[in-house]
């Protein structure tokens, strides 16, 4: 539309630019919005005005925008998105002048009601935005006690598209800016922890314990059981959550990589060393660092982490400035690091510098209660994956799964049901779909027992699950005597872990 030809005086031009460049200043919806009911009401010299969005879920329109006497009474308040003239806008996709409200059968006085207000005059323009209205904004009463004509008419519908533009990159950006926390919130469950057994809450009362501190926490514990997952779970419970996490792992990397990674180099310090490199100190700085395989580090890089700890103080690799941060150190280990300090391996000063809170991880086989819920969560996790129903495990294979001894503990677990949940199809995860090491247990059977041995020991663990493990009760199920049955159980090695 071409502006000039409506023949608008200079000064409502220049509130119409003033207003556009006010909407398009912000993207914060609720800001928008009110900045667009603001100005519409000086533009149309009203005594107040409205932005009423439509919630098509509900078929409701919602002020979300108002500006006057009635303003506070109104926002938030929704109404069915067929009543009133606001309604009737929305539906034609028409602006309308109502001079007098009385005369108008469509006008629904409920809002008037609601806000102690008495409407006269009313004009109401949809805000459509590519051919789809989103809402309608209403000016009300003419501060001169006029009637709005038919340019102030042009100039609202004008300014309610303009209002649409502004209303709806806003709405765009917050619906990203949410996504993107949603996003972040499925990062973050990384650290979301699967277990009710006792092992599993005691190392989360302690970690819940020590987490709001500051204090060095030593995770201990086989690979695979959870170390890095608690040790973002203790970053997430504490005052640095919105701070960096930041792990190393400090087996993977050999000795002058692992120190320059950790406390970074100056420009030149070594061969290669062309720019200037942070290390991982300083990116967690105010975050946590998680030193990974602690075992595994170098007697020289012992010493400086030991100087790190003691006097929170560094130097980059060929440099010689000191560098001060704050940063909380959870490390992990999947050693026995009193015997490191036997085999001279490890520094005593430094294990007592760790070791100030130490939690420690169970192994899988000692909580094998947790499986049935580990199971589940990484066969969900898997189906999403894939785009796939999510399907269950039948009793026989769960059995199965809560019986294996699980060197690679819940790491292991979880690559077993991924490849499970992919390789398999059918309604659901049978025992034939496992790996033959966990159809057959300990033992390495050769190929031609493997089936009937599987299928065999299978029965009898199902058989002791179903009868909570009691063996009498398990024997008679079976059909077979009670010695029987206990010579089976040594020979498959099946076990209930620790707790049996
Ligand atoms: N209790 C748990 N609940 C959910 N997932 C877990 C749990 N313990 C371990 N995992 C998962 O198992 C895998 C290995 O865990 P990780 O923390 O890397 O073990 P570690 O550092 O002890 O070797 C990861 O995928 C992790 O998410
Ligand atoms: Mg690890």
């Amino acid at each position: 539309m071409d502006l000039a030809s409506q023949n608008f005086p200079p000064e409502t031009l220049s509130a119409l630019a003033e207003a556009s460049a006010a909407i398009n200043s912000t993207l914060e919806l609720d800001v928008v919005l009110d900045q667009i009911a603001r100005s519409a009401a000086a533009v149309m010299r009203a005594e107040a005005s409205s932005v009423l969005l439509l919630d098509r879920r509900f078929n409701k329109l919602v002020f979300a925008a108002a500006i006057g006497e009635r303003d506070k009474a109104l926002l938030g308040r929704q109404f069915d998105a067929d009543l009133g003239i606001a309604g009737q806008v929305l539906k034609s996709g028409q602006a309308q002048n109502i001079t007098d409200v009385s005369r108008s059968p469509d006008f629904f006085s409920g809002i008037d009601e609601l806000s102690d207000f008495r409407t006269r005059g009313l004009m109401a323009a949809p805000m459509v935005y590519k051919s789809e209205t989103i809402g309608v904004v209403e000016v009300l009463n003419r501060l001169d006690g006029g009637q709005f004509d038919k340019t102030d008419l042009k100039l609202l519908s004008i300014f309610a598209n303009l209002a649409a533009c502004g209303a709806r990159n806003a709405q765009a950006h917050e619906s990203l800016r949410k996504e993107n926390l949603a996003l972040r919130g499925v990062v973050l469950s990384g650290a979301e922890i699967i277990g009710s057994s006792p092992p599993v809450k005691q190392m989360l009362k302690l970690a819940d314990r020590v987490a709001p501190t500051n204090s060095t926490v030593l995770l201990i514990g086989e690979t695979g059981t959870g170390k890095e997952v608690l040790a973002k779970y203790i970053h997430n419970a504490s005052p640095r959550a919105d701070k960096p996490f930041v792990a190393v792992n400090c087996a993977a990397l050999p000795e002058t990589l692992l120190e320059s990674e950790l406390f970074g180099h100056e420009k030149g310090a070594f061969t290669g060393a062309v720019s200037q490199h942070i290390g991982r100190f300083e990116l967690a700085d105010n975050g946590t660092l998680l030193l990974d395989e602690i075992g595994d580090m170098s007697g020289s890089i012992q010493v400086k982490l030991l100087r790190l700890i003691e006097e929170r103080q560094f130097t980059r690799v060929g440099g010689t400035r000191t560098i001060s941060c704050d940063v909380r150190i959870v490390a992990a280990t999947n050693r026995d690091l009193k015997q490191g300090i036997a085999e001279g391996k490890f520094r005593d000063d430094l294990y007592y510098r760790l070791n100030v809170f130490p939690i420690t991880l169970a192994p899988l086989r000692q909580r094998r209660e947790d499986v049935p819920a580990l199971v589940e969560h990484f066969a969900k996790l898997a189906s999403v994956e894939l785009g796939v129903e999510p399907r269950g495990f039948s009793p026989e294979a769960m059995a199965l799964l809560s019986t294996y001894h699980w060197p690679g503990n819940v790491r292991e677990l979880a690559n077993i049901v991924e490849r499970t949940v992919l390789l398999s199809d059918g309604p659901e995860l049978l025992s034939t779909h496992l790996p033959p090491e966990v159809i057959s247990g300990e033992q390495k059977p050769s190929p031609s027992q493997r089936s009937l041995w599987g299928s065999e020991r299978a029965m009898i663990v199902r058989a002791l699950e179903e009868n909570h493990w009691n063996q009498s009760q398990a024997a008679r199920a079976l059909g077979i005597s009670r010695d029987n049955l206990r010579y089976r159980v040594k020979k498959y090695n099946i076990s209930r872990g620790e707790t049996a």
